[in-house]
């Protein structure tokens, strides 16, 4: 029985857990927040709603003692951005409310798989690395994949081609720092920047804007309707479904580098490849002088935002 819990029944863990039962992923998916009722609110109108669905998922609400059996834990609870607010400002608040969190998941004898959404997110995934004690591989942030998912899209958009043959990474702080890995942006096996330099109807400039369009997406998002959830929550339901079906995908989470890329001891966006253990193994693109000047810089100023963790 695969079972997920998902920890903050949010806009963003609201919908994963409607994301997760219009795919059928989970047998079991448990939902817990604070406010109970919203919790046990929540698992009756989604329970009301599976006879549409082609899914026997089984939903209830629960408390921190269903970790126990969890495969996986998704922790998609915390203060999220206001109007004008970066990721970054939410660090102090958000790691002192995953020190209670993943203290009560570890003491219910949980030994699954964490996923962590919470901003700022690969912050609050080596946090949850740290209070946990797990094996690195198997604490996972969703890192820059709502980001890479932008891109692609997009791209898609302005090279007229389905967003699921366009090959391009984010990568970095899954914030202000993040970058596009241009080297390695691809569609039909040609670079972009190459058609771009071909083609009269495109230009690099505006590939840049495309970028930078990406890059902030979450501010204008949050101007117009105070926060964002339906994206991330379908990330969410992809990095989940390449877990607990062993898909071998390669994925942009937030993973823990040992020397790739050059950096160690952070958690940061890089493509990696996702199966039943977790994160099996990062890939390491070939970056160039600058796409490394720039991936270094985030790693910087993520060390720099981090803090203890005690
Ligand atoms: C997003 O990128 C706010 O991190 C959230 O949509």
């Amino acid at each position: 029985m695969d079972r997920v819990v998902v920890i903050g029944m949010g806009f963003v863990g609201s919908s994963y857990a409607f994301g997760l039962l219009n795919q059928g992923i989970a047998e079991e998916l448990v939902l817990i927040d604070l406010n109970k009722e919203k919790a046990e609110g929540d698992a009756m109108d989604l329970n009301h709603g599976l006879p549409f669905t082609s899914s026997r998922t089984k939903i209830w609400y629960g408390d921190y003692a269903d970790c126990k059996d969890a495969d996986l834990v998704v922790i998609c609870a915390g203060a999220n951005q206001k109007p004008g607010e970066t990721r970054l400002d939410l660090v102090e608040k958000n790691k002192k409310i995953f020190k209670g969190i993943v203290g009560e998941v570890m003491g219910s004898g949980f030994d699954g798989i964490f996923i962590v959404a919470t901003n700022p997110v690969d912050i609050l995934t080596y946090a949850t690395w740290k209070f946990s004690g797990l094996p690195r591989e198997r604490v996972i942030g969703s890192g820059t994949i709502l980001d890479t998912a932008r891109f692609r899209f997009l791209l898609g958009e302005y090279f007229q081609v389905d967003a699921r043959n366009v090959h391009a990474y984010i990568i970095g702080e899954h914030g202000d720092t993040e970058l596009p890995v241009w080297s390695h942006a691809d569609i039909g096996g040609r670079n972009v920047f190459d058609l771009a330099d071909k083609n009269q109807e495109w230009n690099r400039e505006q590939l840049e804007d495309i970028f930078v369009n990406v890059r902030d997406a979450a501010y204008h998002i949050i101007n117009k309707k105070g926060a964002t959830y339906y994206g991330i929550a379908l990330g969410l339901v992809r990095l989940t479904k390449a877990i607990l079906q062993n898909e071998n995908s390669i994925l942009t989470v937030s993973a823990y580098l040992d020397g790739h890329y050059g950096h160690e001891d952070v958690y940061i966006g890089v493509p990696a490849i996702v199966h039943r253990g977790g994160i099996r193994k990062v890939v390491e693109l070939y970056l160039n002088d600058k796409e490394q000047e720039q991936f270094a810089h985030s790693v910087n100023v993520l060390r720099g935002a981090m803090g203890t963790f005690e």
